[in-house]
């Protein structure tokens, strides 16, 4: 990109949300009371299921939806009531809207009109985001005039044009195919690298969450389930649901009794040793499985997917299907009799009530 100017870009800046909640009517709290610390420069993608807030979170943060209680701290200063335009974010919306009667290029250049950027500088930087996005070509059109994955690229644009201290980003890429969407991400991580801006990020695409941020923050019916690097959440998910959202295919849970010193499968299968009887969810991410000729657990293929690269074999193991991911397998036939082992460095146990992790429960690792 052009040289910066650095008197109109904003210093990253720290975001703390304490005790934040929303209903947006008394019988339904679509957030209750949250606490998270987004430190200045950080790049956070928010990953959840449908419907479990993220829209909500993100706008209560740049201030088009209220807060119903708690308080939002950007750079130190508490923004709850402050109007959008005076907390210093940027934001590219699920729905966004472009202006209609303005060309690509006056869209993009907005801001930095209003901020009163001489008109050289303003020809220069949205020449360098429109390369960048690679908008070059369109920049004399009409949003009317573009498809929607090129009107998503001008309003990314147009968040990042100047290069504020906060990027708020609600699924910017869900219009792209997929040569853009992968594209655009190495493009959007540079950014990140060049002018650091305190970064979140909704998606519902794990490949993004992984390879984008710094944190995941996993959301569950507006609750934190997690909020930790990509490595952490995929080694040591905290709960099933975290188990179960990242990875693909995702990791397997099987039902499990401990009897003090051995737990079992269903059918009664020894798989591990443990110190707690009870009853416990067992997780094992497909690739962590190894089917073999010899292996202690007993099971049968039902099916099988050949993806070029690995094969995801479907089995039956106690009365549960198991995935595994395996480079080899193609030329296995259904039904065929697998022996399973699986390295208990690898397992994950979970509490069968909560769903919360037992951490630590095969030794550390
Ligand atoms: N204006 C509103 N009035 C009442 N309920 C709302 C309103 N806006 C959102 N909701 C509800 O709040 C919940 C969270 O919505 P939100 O848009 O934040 O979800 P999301 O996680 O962004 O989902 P998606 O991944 O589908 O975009 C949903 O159950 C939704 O129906
Ligand atoms: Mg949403």
């Amino acid at each position: 990109m052009a040289a910066i100017d650095t008197a109109i870009r904003a210093a990253a800046a720290a975001i703390a949300l304490k005790g934040v909640s929303k209903a947006y009517d008394a019988h339904s709290v679509v957030i209750p009371p949250l606490d998270a610390e987004l430190r200045a420069g950080e790049f956070t993608v928010v990953l959840g299921p449908s419907g479990c807030g993220k829209s909500t979170l993100l706008q209560m943060i740049a201030g088009l939806e209220r807060v119903s209680g708690g308080a939002i701290l950007i750079g130190g200063r508490e923004v709850q009531d402050l109007e959008p335009k005076l907390r210093g974010c940027a934001m590219v919306f699920q729905n966004y809207a472009l202006y209609p009667h303005m060309s690509v290029f006056d869209n993009i250049a907005y801001s930095l009109k209003v901020a009163g950027m001489p008109k050289g500088e303003r020809i220069a930087r949205v020449g360098a985001v429109a390369r960048m996005l690679g908008l070059d070509e369109l920049l004399g059109r009409k949003p009317a005039q573009l498809s929607g994955g090129q009107r998503q690229r001008v309003a990314i644009g147009r968040a990042i044009v100047r290069e504020p201290g906060v990027l708020l980003f609600d699924e910017p890429l869900s219009n792209l195919d997929a040569q853009l969407r992968h594209d655009m991400r190495i493009e959007l991580a540079d950014l990140h690298r060049r002018i650091g801006a305190t970064t979140v990020f909704v998606t519902h695409d794990q490949v993004e969450a992984m390879t984008l941020a710094d944190r995941i923050l996993i959301l569950n019916k507006g609750r934190i389930e997690q909020f930790d690097t990509p490595r952490a959440i995929y080694h040591r998910p905290a709960s099933v649901f975290v188990a179960k959202f990242i990875g693909a295919p995702p990791m397997n849970v099987l039902p499990v009794t401990g009897d003090g010193m051995t737990l079992r499968l269903a059918d009664g299968q020894a798989v591990a040793q443990h110190a707690d009887s009870g009853q416990f969810l067992l997780g094992i991410r497909p690739e962590d499985v190894t089917a073999s000729a010899k292996g202690p657990l007993q099971a049968q293929l039902r099916y099988r997917e050949d993806l070029g690269s690995h094969s995801v074999l479907a089995v039956d193991l106690a009365g549960s299907t198991l995935r595994i991911a395996t480079p080899f397998g193609a030329e296995l036939e259904i039904s065929a009799k697998l022996a399973l082992d699986f390295s208990p460095t690898r397992l994950h146990l979970f509490d069968a009530g909560t769903g919360q992790a037992i951490a630590n429960a095969f030794g550390p690792h």
